[in-house]
């Protein structure tokens, strides 16, 4: 591929073998194949890139570990270069005095989080894929996880973001502190930006102290509908989990008849997994409140007594997306949001439209993985109409299509025809300022 020959600091692949699962990520939808992938090693590799991508008039595609979920990172279009940052150097480097922590978009989550951990501290973003994801992709796409429920979004986490932008140039948005006010915050513009707008290259990111203490709880429930009020009741009598997970009846019986050896013992009709670290959390007085609250329902409550335990139940939770996609590779994940007090009128709503689903996931914090377990035998256009009214009942109530995994190729169409046309119009305003020629990314979010 001649333009690509000369470029400084980079490896290049053009072997159409080598671009293959470039077409891939974690999602159901498929990319096109790429006329390269380029992995540079520095600033210069970009600058000439973009210089490049301007001048050919190819498009560039950003990439971490490409675990994403809404095929943000996948190349479209005729004339696609998939920038692939696994190679671009940097150092993690944890400042205990700022509770801050510096690292490269390549390293991967679980290597910030341990770097954290190593000094005390915490890093709560923990999206489902934190041991093999990369820094960069979970920035990029604005990740939560379980424990969003307590602790927010990767957005919340991020003092400030290295990017490169139209200029080929890389800039930095935000310092190394909670406070910086000096006009609006456009670092948190790139954050969950899906590279539309450049790319997030490294990034500053805000600590806190490590919890020292969990309870981790597993609820069976009897009847299912008792678990769907239980977010707001928990949360408006100030109990916050930092994370309240969940298997619907389905989910649940399909991981007892099929999963691992700990799902086979799970009881009740649905499940909850909560978990609490706040100072205390492991009292007799807190557990006792705990138990008053929740009240009948918390009849067949499991407390996990020890770390070994609390992994175990951790490992169902965290298996639960891989299992049910390799039972059923053609099915469709959504990851919907709705306010925890609606979570009943969601369910109701589910049933009334008649949308063949199944679902686990985030309940505290409404973001549910609504799965349609057959899309790949189901006629296209039925599938549409069945997501299209998923997407309009989450809305709806107040809701929103995705909660964490993002806009990218797979959600762009109903993004783009379910949200206010204003929201649109600003969107594509500020890519028309930022990105004139289109070279970032296109055919993503909008
Ligand atoms: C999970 C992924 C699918 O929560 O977001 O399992
Ligand atoms: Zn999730």
């Amino acid at each position: 591929m001649a333009p690509f020959r000369n470029l400084p600091d980079a490896t290049v692949l053009t072997d159409p073998d080598a671009l293959e699962p470039y077409r891939h990520d974690e999602s159901h939808v498929l990319g096109v194949l790429p006329l390269a992938v380029v992995r540079p090693r520095g600033p210069a590799a970009l600058k000439e890139l973009v210089r490049l991508a301007k001048a050919e008039g190819f498009a560039l595609v950003p990439r971490g570990a490409g675990t994403g979920k809404a095929g943000g990172c996948l190349p479209t279009g005729q004339r696609a270069v998939v920038v692939d940052f696994s190679a671009w150097p940097g150092e993690l480097r944890v400042s205990p005095q700022d509770l801050s922590l510096s690292a490269p978009a390549s390293a991967l989550l679980r290597d910030v989080k341990a770097a954290a951990a190593a000094q005390g501290f915490f890093y709560p973003p923990d999206p489902n894929s934190w041991e093999s994801c990369a820094l960069g992709g979970t920035l990029a796409t604005n990740a939560g996880g379980p424990n969003a429920c307590k602790y927010g979004m990767t957005r919340h986490w991020v003092l400030s973001v290295e990017a490169l932008l139209e200029d080929g140039e890389i800039h930095t948005f935000g310092i190394s502190s909670v406070k910086a006010n000096a006009g609006p915050a456009l670092g948190q513009l790139l954050i969950g930006s899906e590279g539309i707008f450049g790319f997030i290259v490294g990034a500053t990111l805000r600590l806190t102290p490590m919890p020292r203490e969990y309870t981790t709880l597993l609820l069976p429930v009897k009847r299912w509908q008792d678990l769907l009020d239980l977010p707001g009741r928990l949360c408006g009598a100030g109990y916050l989990p930092s994370a309240f997970e969940f298997f619907d009846p389905a989910v649940l019986s399909e991981l007892r008849a099929h999963g691992p050896e700990e799902a086979r013992r799970l009881p009740g009709e649905a499940m909850a997994i909560l978990e609490f670290d706040e100072r205390g959390c492991t009292s007799e007085p807190f557990l006792e409140g705990l138990l008053d609250l929740l009240g009948p329902v918390a009849e067949g409550l499991e407390v996990a007594s020890d770390e070994r335990q609390r992994q175990g139940i951790w490992a169902v939770r965290r298996m639960t997306s891989a299992f049910l996609k390799e039972r059923h590779p053609k099915k469709v994940s959504e990851d919907i949001v709705v306010p925890r007090s609606r979570l009943g009128e969601f369910f109701a709503g589910l049933e009334r439209l008649g949308i063949p689903s199944v679902s686990y996931g985030h309940l505290g914090d409404g973001n549910l993985h609504v799965n349609l377990l057959a899309a790949g035998e189901t006629e296209p256009a039925l599938l549409e109409r069945q997501l299209m009214d998923l997407f309009r009942l989450s809305m709806s109530l107040g809701g929103t299509l995705s909660g964490e995994h993002g806009i990218g190729l797979a959600k762009r169409d109903a993004f783009l025809a379910l949200s206010d046309p204003g929201q649109i119009q600003t969107l594509r305003a500020i890519k028309q300022a930022l990105d004139p020629q289109g070279i970032f990314n296109p055919g993503k979010v909008i």
